[in-house]
């Protein structure tokens, strides 16, 4: 089944096609098809916005889209940045090691002991390792001892909120397909 990725961002194309990779999915950019769809990212919520990309972009290309939007929640900070981790800092000229350095020089005063962060994780004092992208530097894993910047890049997809949020995607396709062939 081809199915477009609704994403520009470069990490989460090589994560989620390494993830996909034994499934029966063909997984092609927008760019594949020569489509460049900007959606405003409006919703308060990851599955309003997700749900915003992948419609757009399955309007304009007529196939079904997958759209992954994710964020890092921190508990301390009320969930924040959450929906607004790419525009954390508000401040075109901070990257992605910007706004993770803002990140945690706004939880500096948080104890050890109360610094976890959704995905079920917490966040480190200094950044470790080098994989990854965006705060996986800080984002440390407790089962593997790592972060997830420590860890490699299939140990991450073993684990990572996206192969986990893939694996419910797969199962709803194959469900889809059951109904389908009925
Ligand atoms: P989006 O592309 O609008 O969904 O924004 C995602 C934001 O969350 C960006 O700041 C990313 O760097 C960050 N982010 C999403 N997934 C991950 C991840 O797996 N590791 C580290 N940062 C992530």
């Amino acid at each position: 089944m081809k199915v477009v990725l609704a994403s520009k961002n470069p990490h989460k194309l090589v994560e989620i096609s390494a993830i996909l990779k034994p499934l029966d999915v063909e997984l092609v950019l927008e760019s594949d098809l020569g489509v460049d769809v900007e959606v405003e990212e409006t919703g308060s919520t990851f599955e309003e916005n997700s749900f915003l990309k992948a419609n757009a972009v399955r309007k304009a290309t007529g196939l079904p889209a997958l759209a992954d939007d994710s964020g890092i929640a921190v508990d301390a900070l009320g969930g924040a940045p959450g929906v607004h981790s790419a525009r954390y800092g508000d401040d075109p000229a901070l990257d992605d090691w910007g706004r993770l350095l803002l990140l945690l020089k706004n939880t500096e005063q948080v104890p050890d002991g109360q610094r976890q962060a959704q995905f079920v994780s917490v966040i480190t004092r200094e950044a470790h390792g080098e994989g990854g992208f965006g705060y996986d530097p800080i984002f440390y894993y407790p089962p593997a001892g790592k972060t997830f910047a420590e860890l490699t890049a299939g140990e991450k997809n073993q684990v990572s909120h996206r192969a986990k949020a893939l694996k419910l995607f797969y199962e709803k396709l194959c469900e889809e397909g059951k109904h389908a062939d009925q």
